[in-house]
């Protein structure tokens, strides 16, 4: 059983000549190299849908963090700054009626843009392809690229899983792409962002702010260039980081490895082929 913090590969299945079942307690699986897994005949399972509606929750958690500057509140606060209420003192991006951009249309960003209509937002949303039921249901409207969408936005959020056509998606161009009021918030994984770019990005301002869940190296240290920005919200990691939700996870992870183990049916195959 693993977590997103193993790398499984050739050197891992090399050290674990017997390991017939790759048991990963996290619905993403780039710490997993499937190729090799499937040439060693592996199975590889994964915890998705359980952790959906709390992911989507924490991505709201930092929406509204980012465009309404709780922490930095918080710090203003701590350090003793607030001197008195002003008109324009410590004003935010509004959420209400504004245009979400989702970049990733899966179960997760689902779960983002039903909650988005209770905000009264429009929403836009570049994907592989188009998600016809988000569409029908929510009212969404697709975009054919992502400069699109970044063009449009007014708050932007990531929720691709990481592959090699997603690494490093995110860079000087894309955020020279959107308004200079738009939040940016990652709860995918880190790689997907050029993260020194996004540093320098954030001090020209563009992004306004970003909201980050995720990180290149994780954890990420304290001295990190990023963290240094009052315009930076940054979470370690905990998008399915709900008591409830991290026992349903181990408890999908502990039945797939049983289920695997003995040749029942597999409920999260990641790579069935094998069996
Ligand atoms: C967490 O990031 C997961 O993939 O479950
Ligand atoms: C006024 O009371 C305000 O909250 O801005």
């Amino acid at each position: 059983m693993t977590m997103l913090t193993e790398k499984v590969d050739t050197e891992f299945l090399a050290a674990a000549p017997q390991c017939k079942v790759v048991d990963n307690m996290a619905v993403g699986y780039d710490n997993v190299d499937v190729p090799v897994l499937i040439e060693h005949n592996v199975l590889l399972t994964n915890t998705p849908d359980v952790l959906t509606e709390t992911t989507a929750d924490l991505v709201w958690a930092l929406i509204l963090a980012t465009a309404r500057r709780i922490v930095e509140g918080q710090k203003t606060i701590e350090a003793d700054d607030w001197k008195t209420w002003s008109p324009m003192f410590m004003v935010g991006q509004d959420v209400f009626g504004a245009t979400l951009g989702i970049v990733g249309a899966g179960r997760i960003g689902a779960a983002v843009a039903q909650r988005a209509t209770g905000f009264n937002m429009s929403i836009i949303y570049y994907n592989r392809r188009p998600v016809p039921a988000l569409e029908a249901q929510i009212g969404a409207t697709y975009c054919q690229d992502l400069d699109t969408l970044l063009t449009e936005a007014d708050i932007v959020v990531t929720l691709v899983p990481l592959t090699d056509s997603t690494r490093g998606m995110f860079g000087a161009r894309e955020f020279a792409l959107m308004k200079p009021t738009a939040p940016f918030i990652n709860a995918a994984r880190g790689p997907m962002v050029k993260e020194m770019e996004l540093y320098d990005a954030l001090q020209h301002g563009r992004p306004w702010v970003a909201g980050l869940n995720v990180f290149e190296q994780e954890p990420i240290r304290a001295d990190h260039p990023l963290l240094s920005l009052p315009n930076v919200i940054a979470v370690p990691h905990i998008g399915s980081a709900t008591v409830a939700t991290r026992t349903r996870m181990a408890t999908v992870a502990a039945t797939n490895l049983v289920a695997a183990l003995t040749r029942q049916a597999v409920p999260n195959a990641v790579n069935p082929e094998v069996l």
